[in-house]
């Protein structure tokens, strides 16, 4: 049987943080610290499994009208995964990339993701986007107001150049945890063919073991593109 092998790009929606804390009677605020740990330890595993992209939907445009409190305790912990990781991506030869719209963050997170960009950008392995302040609609507008701006008719392909991912190719895997189905504004124009892959389990139960099985799914898939 043909299979389509390892999916080159992995892209995540990451739901289920808030359940996961309020099933253990916790804050929210502890459900996106095992959020984060559980992204620093999925990304290295989908590296490891051969996969060259990896694109995490860390917190979207319509995430920022949360109470300020909770957004707090999201940036604390932007702070702390920018802080702590670009060395330690740079080692493991992992270029860091962030997508979204950074008018929306505050400046010193901004600065911390500058660095780490900088500092891993000759990374060869592969390349982590995490997706920080983005909507799929707000990319799509950004570039279509480009396009204007250029005074340049769009094809899909110098239109795909003028999105945030520019440069990534389109995911061949989407998985969203945390049990619902649908697509909250992720990536709209890049994921037109991807394979979706939907599961119950909550963001900070999501293991190794599970991503395995969602790229076990996905190589018994047959990708026609709209072809017979
Ligand atoms: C995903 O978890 C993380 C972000 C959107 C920031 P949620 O915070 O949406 O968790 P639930 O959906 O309330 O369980
Ligand atoms: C999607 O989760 C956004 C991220 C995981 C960053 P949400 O929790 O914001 O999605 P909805 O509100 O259930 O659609
Ligand atoms: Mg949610």
């Amino acid at each position: 049987m043909k299979t389509c092998g390892v999916p080159c790009h992995i892209a995540i929606i990451m739901d289920g943080n808030g359940r996961w804390a309020k099933k253990r009677l916790l804050p929210r605020s502890a459900g996106h610290r095992a959020g984060m740990n559980r992204m620093v330890a999925l990304a290295d595993h989908a590296f490891d499994c051969g996969v060259r992209y990896c694109t995490l939907f860390a917190l979207s445009t319509e995430n920022l009208s949360r109470p300020q409190e909770e957004l707090n305790s999201l940036f604390s912990l932007f702070r702390e995964y920018f802080s702590a990781n670009a060395e330690r991506l740079k080692k493991k030869g992992i270029a860091l990339r962030v997508i979204g719209d950074r008018s929306l963050l505050p400046a010193d997170i901004c600065e911390l993701i500058a660095a780490g960009e900088a500092l891993t950008a000759d990374g060869g392995r592969g390349v982590l986007t995490l997706a920080v302040g983005y909507g799929g609609r707000q990319d799509i507008l950004s570039a279509v107001n480009e396009a204007i701006r250029r005074g340049q008719p769009v094809t899909a392909e110098n239109f795909s150049s003028l999105l945030w991912t520019n440069g990534l190719p389109d995911p061949d895997l989407l998985i969203r945890t945390g049990r619902e189905l649908r697509i909250s504004n992720f990536l709209l124009w890049q994921a037109a063919y991807s394979e979706l892959y939907f599961t119950d389990t909550l963001f900070p139960d999501f293991s190794d073991t599970e991503l395995d099985r969602a790229i076990e799914a996905y190589e018994r898939r047959d990708r026609r593109f709209g072809k017979v």
